[in-house]
């Protein structure tokens, strides 16, 4: 049974010290997600403006239309999701606002692209996300199971991304994306994620240490993250170099 979304309390309603704890088994491997969380909102702002955009130019057929609608519905309440998400882990560590901050002045500048580039932008990030969803819901990998509000809102979101991961790349192949530029964006994007996830998580744990977390400590949870990730690491860059074939015809 998919998972549910956490009790719909707004950021002014977020309990006390929610966002400081190591809710993923160590304070490193839960930087590393708070870290991509912060960066969601504004990229899933960005995926439905452009598929809605789209859209209304383009008129794709109802079955197509009608998972734009489902998309566009589902990243929505993402969206709204790791806001209280990052509402709190804010209110936890402040820095983190100059991040969020950060990621909307990206996709800002992303906005600034042709639609075809957009459209393959979107198709490579959603590509991406699922491929850590699959190692989220099916290998029960890199989050924890447990009742806090972060575990539950990433299994939840894994689970939506799963159901609708094919609907931008059949847009961008509707569109006449070809392949060249889908290769492309998808090595943008995965740049983007990757460096900007290490170096937040980086920042995240910063702060931590600037509280009284021993570096020591961290740097030993980082490596162990780092080695314990190595399946996941190795399933995701065979789905990365699948994803560079990605097909450029509608289904
Ligand atoms: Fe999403
Ligand atoms: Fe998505």
């Amino acid at each position: 049974m998919a998972p549910t979304l956490p009790a719909n309390t707004g950021p002014q309603s977020v309990p006390a010290g929610e966002g400081a704890g190591p809710w993923n088994g160590t304070l490193v491997r839960s930087r590393i997600f708070d870290a991509l969380s912060l960066l969601l909102p504004a990229g899933e702002a960005f995926f439905v403006a452009t598929l809605e955009r789209w859209r209304t130019e383009a008129s794709p057929d109802g079955v197509l239309a009608a998972e734009i609608d489902r998309f566009i519905r589902e990243e929505h309440a993402h969206a709204r999701a790791h806001a209280r998400y990052n509402a709190a882990l804010i209110d936890s560590v402040p820095a983190a606002s100059a991040i969020a901050a950060r990621a909307t002045q990206v996709t800002r500048d992303l906005d600034s692209f042709g639609m075809p580039m957009k459209l393959a932008l979107v198709a490579a990030f959603e590509h991406l996300t699922a491929l850590l969803s699959r190692e989220i819901v099916e290998h029960r990998r890199l989050i924890a199971d447990n009742d806090s509000r972060q575990s539950r809102t990433w299994h939840w979101h894994a689970h939506e991304e799963l159901g609708h991961c094919r609907v931008a790349a059949d847009a961008a192949a509707h569109a006449g994306v070809g392949r060249g530029l889908l290769a492309l964006a998808l090595v943008v994007a995965t740049g983007y994620l990757a460096f900007d996830v290490a170096r937040y998580a980086a920042a995240l744990c910063r702060c931590d240490a600037a509280r009284g977390t021993s570096r020591r400590k961290l740097f030993g949870q980082a490596c162990g993250f780092a080695a314990g990730s190595l399946p996941s690491l190795a399933r995701m860059a065979c789905g990365w170099w699948r994803g560079m074939a990605m097909p450029a015809r509608p289904r």
